[in-house]
């Protein structure tokens, strides 16, 4: 476990103080769950953010599929790094702003994002060069992201997708970088006067939310992408609620929770332990294989994930997402990890795969994570603000079979907004494994759905029945729909 406190001890306050004093530890999630596979899993989460925002504004805002589309955000940090990749890969032009010009220069390196510009006025000529020919391309502008969104609103230029991805968990110690100061001169601030720092935070916040409401009054889609931005910006007195919510929906509840989620589409994941690329390989065409079957058989509102997964896992070795360990990561409903865990699991009895593999998945899934403004920020029934799902996934999947467990609090979102577990799963090829597998991996999945299920959120209906019909051992509790007409006429 890591940071778990007794909830009445779980401020900011407290988490400074338990740090400080030994008592505690800042977690995070994967890394917590010693299941950390490099950026692979940020990028295919965010590619297929991506992938399913482009058929939002497709949908809701009537862009024509055939024109280039202009995603903006900001960070190349850690896991923001990945957005300028994603971008490539679902096939937009994206513009990613980074202040610290070590940092984009790593992601450069790397070949994560193509061009870097430091200059707000280049940045506006070569975006609409790259728009005007309509090319993929990612850039990476050295500086402050609020010089991007005023001055694309001052040049009229139409940003289809906006996000952020500072790290808005962590506002006041460097996660986010006020405008009108420096990167070194906001490093001193922070340091030696963190009320005055705390305020220009604040008054930056406001300044970039003014930016974003102008374009998305001309038809910007903006989303949360999960690092407090919202939250943190109506602490700032942004303006940023409508009534008592907020703006803009984050992007598991337009896009993660209801397309994925819901379904229980979430982040499967392995490790080959034999370290051999050529194992990797091997459960890359296994799992190909797998998806491919089920699909052929799947119910229509799941095809496209399914096939957006497949297009993902044949794109893989050429995307080359390996950093360290033999690892690979897709989405998969309980149906799809069931069916790849049992295939791997044959392929190491038979020798096919020279070693064990192990399962696992992260934060960002169905079932074990309870954190109101991500995860489940989809659930509406009011019960986003407990965190029994988490602590009941962790426990269960221990005793169904899972070889390690772990339950964090604060990660992501920062400490006391959230509590999520994971789990570890050892494929050794035995027929023991294969009751494990079923058993856990069952139970894993469809713990959130029932969840979701109870908060009548439509797709984890269809799923939940979809598995009571398969499985006549499963029961649960199905919501009584009333038609609002007739709760708004009694009161
Ligand atoms: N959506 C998801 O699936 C997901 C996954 C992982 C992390 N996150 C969240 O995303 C956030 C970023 O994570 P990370 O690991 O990349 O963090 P990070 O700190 O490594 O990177 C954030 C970057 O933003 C830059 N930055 C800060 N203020 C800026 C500004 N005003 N303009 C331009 N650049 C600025 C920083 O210099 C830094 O490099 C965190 O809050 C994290 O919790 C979301």
């Amino acid at each position: 476990t890591n940071g778990m406190m007794i909830p009445n001890y779980s401020s900011l306050d407290d988490y400074d103080r338990h740090n400080a004093l030994g008592n505690t530890q800042y977690g995070q999630m994967t890394a917590g769950s010693y299941m950390y596979i490099g950026p692979q899993g940020i990028v295919h989460g965010t590619t297929i953010t991506i992938l399913n925002a482009k058929r939002i504004i497709t949908e809701r805002f009537g862009k024509n599929p055939d024109e280039p589309v202009l995603f903006v955000s900001s960070g190349l940090g850690g896991m923001s790094g990945a957005q300028p990749k994603a971008g490539n890969i679902a096939g937009v032009v994206s513009v990613v702003a980074e202040v610290n010009p070590k940092a984009a220069k790593k992601r450069h390196e790397q070949g994560w994002v193509d061009v870097l510009i430091d200059n707000i006025d280049d940045l506006t000529q070569a975006v609409k060069k790259a728009l005007a020919e309509h090319k993929v391309v990612s850039f990476g502008y050295i500086g402050n992201v609020i010089d991007v969104w005023e001055k694309f609103d001052e040049e009229n230029i139409k940003i289809d997708l906006g996000s952020d991805q500072t790290s808005l968990h962590n506002p006041f110690n460097g996660g986010y970088y006020p405008i009108g100061l420096s990167f070194e001169e906001a490093n001193e601030m922070m340091a030696a006067n963190p009320e005055q720092f705390k305020s220009y935070v604040y008054e930056s916040l406001r300044r970039q939310v003014a930016a974003i409401n102008k374009h998305t009054a001309k038809g910007t889609y903006f989303f949360d992408y999960g690092n407090a931005f919202l939250l943190e910006s109506s602490r700032a007195g942004a303006d940023i609620m409508n009534g008592d919510k907020f703006r803009y929906p984050s992007y598991v509840e337009d896009i993660m929770g209801p397309f994925c989620f819901d379904y229980g589409f979430g982040p499967f994941r392995w490790v080959c332990t034999s370290g051999k690329p050529e194992d990797l390989a091997k459960t890359d065409a296994i799992a190909t294989q797998v998806l491919e079957n089920l699909k052929q058989t799947a119910p229509k509102r799941i095809q496209q994930q399914m096939a957006d997964n497949i297009q993902w896992i044949k794109g893989a070795q050429d995307n080359h997402l390996v950093v360290g360990s033999q690892a690979r990561i897709l989405y998969a409903d309980a149906w799809g990890r069931i069916k790849i865990a049992e295939a791997f699991n044959e392929a190491i009895r038979n020798g096919e795969l020279s070693g064990p593999v192990v399962l696992g998945r992260d934060h960002h899934d169905v079932s074990g994570t309870d954190s109101p403004f991500r995860e489940t920020s989809n659930i509406y029934d009011g019960s986003m603000f407990t965190a029994d799902m988490a602590i009941q996934n962790v426990i269960g999947d221990s005793f169904r079979g899972a070889t390690w467990v772990s339950i964090h609090n604060g990660g992501g979102v920062g400490w006391g907004e959230v509590v999520n577990g994971g789990f570890g799963m050892l494929l050794d090829g035995s027929d023991d494994a294969d009751r494990r597998l079923k058993q856990m991996l069952y139970w894993d999945v469809n713990n959130g759905i029932a969840r979701r299920s109870w908060a009548r959120n439509d797709n984890a209906m269809f799923t939940i029945e979809r598995a009571m019909a398969e499985n006549p051992h499963l029961k649960v509790t199905k919501p009584n729909l009333v038609d609002d007409h007739l709760i708004d006429n009694l009161f």
